[in-house]
């Protein structure tokens, strides 16, 4: 027999584990239709750091980098832990150690009668820019160094330029080398370096805050959009609102050069929501939506598809949490995508 995929299973702090508890019998659900998975809970969030001091320690990290093949992580940030030290350690730990240079955040509007149509994909760097976490705070200056690499530059595009080629569509760079020359011109080199590659793919760069401007007014007018760690992160918190909000927006991290066993990531877009966590508010459509795009890229479409259609037909069917407008509650909604799974 094969050897199980190991999950970790993170769901952190505040809504991320209202959405993980929806998401996670789906694993279950998998199970019983014969792929061979085992959930590897863990406890890692402001509550555990709170009660014993520990983000995430070396030994479970390394745990998890060599004897897991991907995690499912809910959200972190708690209000308790104002400069957010424990997320850094935790999920920016996760994604720069285990080397997730790839966050791929699709843009494929649901909600009947909304957007219809619409569909951009984010490929955002991951583990550089800004989220170095290299700076000083002096008396009245302060500093954020931002870091990008070319392996790290050209695994992203590289990912990029191959999705924009097998989909026959075009491949933008959103930038600011008017003003980062340094890093942004490292990214817009690479990009020139990588074209010839890809003859078939049709290529733009934009400033990026003039992409802005340009995805309010017409979205349909762009296709496949790369970006370095910090535009990437603006990018796609503003096409979440084409699904419906920060609570349908699903992701997925990979490292395309497979340095551990550990290799994905998949987390919704979203936060922890302190402002509606604990009152089952929270919308689980983006966890489960990332799920399925773990499910997909361990190789098992037919889950994927028929959980994506498991969302598509309970907001078909009229479930809706309060953020769309409605008044479902969280286990509501996940029950509605669950039921809708068949077997
Ligand atoms: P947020 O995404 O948590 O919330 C932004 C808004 O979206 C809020 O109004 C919230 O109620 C709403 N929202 C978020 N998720 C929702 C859901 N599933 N259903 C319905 N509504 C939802 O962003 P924030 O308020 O800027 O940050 C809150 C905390 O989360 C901070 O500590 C931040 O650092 C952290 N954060 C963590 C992640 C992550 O773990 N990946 C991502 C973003 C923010
Ligand atoms: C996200 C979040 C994170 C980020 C925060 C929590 C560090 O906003 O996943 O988009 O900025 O990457
Ligand atoms: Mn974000």
């Amino acid at each position: 027999m094969s050897r199980p995929v190991r999950i970790a299973l993170i769901p952190g702090d505040g809504v991320g584990g209202e959405v993980m508890a929806e998401a996670a019998p789906c694993l279950d659900w998998a199970a019983v239709r014969g792929r061979c998975l085992e959930a590897v809970p863990l406890p890692y969030g402001a509550e555990h750091y709170l009660a014993t001091g520990e983000t995430l320690p070396e030994h479970a990290f390394t745990a998890l980098r060599d004897g897991c093949d991907a995690v499912l992580f809910g959200a972190v940030g708690d209000p308790r832990i104002p400069d957010g030290r424990h997320a850094e350690q935790i999920l920016l730990r996760l994604r720069q150690g285990l080397e997730l240079t790839v966050n791929f955040r699709p843009c494929r509007p649901l909600l009947p009668g909304f957007q219809a149509g619409l569909d951009l994909e984010i490929f955002r760097e991951n583990t550089e820019g800004p989220y170095c976490l290299q700076g000083t705070t002096e008396p009245g200056r302060a500093v954020d160094f931002a870091i990008h690499t070319e392996p790290a530059v050209r695994r992203l595009l590289e990912t990029a330029f191959q999705r924009a080629a097998e989909r026959g569509r075009p491949l933008l760079l959103a930038h600011k080398a008017n003003v980062l020359k340094h890093g942004h011109g490292l990214w817009l080199r690479v990009f020139e370096d990588l074209r010839p590659q890809f003859p078939g793919v049709a290529t733009r760069t934009m400033h990026a805050d003039a992409l802005l401007c340009a995805l309010v007014q017409e979205p349909k007018g762009f296709a496949i959009i790369a970006a370095d760690n910090y535009l990437g992160d603006l990018i796609s918190d503003l096409t979440a609102a084409y699904l419906g909000g920060m609570g349908m927006a699903p992701s997925l991290s990979w490292a395309p050069h497979r340095p551990f066993r550990c290799a994905a990531l998949a987390e919704p877009v979203h936060g922890s929501a302190p402002d509606i966590a604990g009152q089952g508010l929270a919308n689980p459509v983006g966890m489960f939506l990332s799920l399925a795009l773990l499910f997909r890229h361990l190789g098992w479409e037919p889950e994927a598809t028929a959980l994506e259609a498991a969302v598509g037909e309970a907001l078909q069917a009229g479930f809706r949490t309060r953020d769309l407008g409605g008044t479902h509650s969280t286990t509501e909604m996940g029950q509605a995508v669950r039921s809708r799974l068949g077997r």
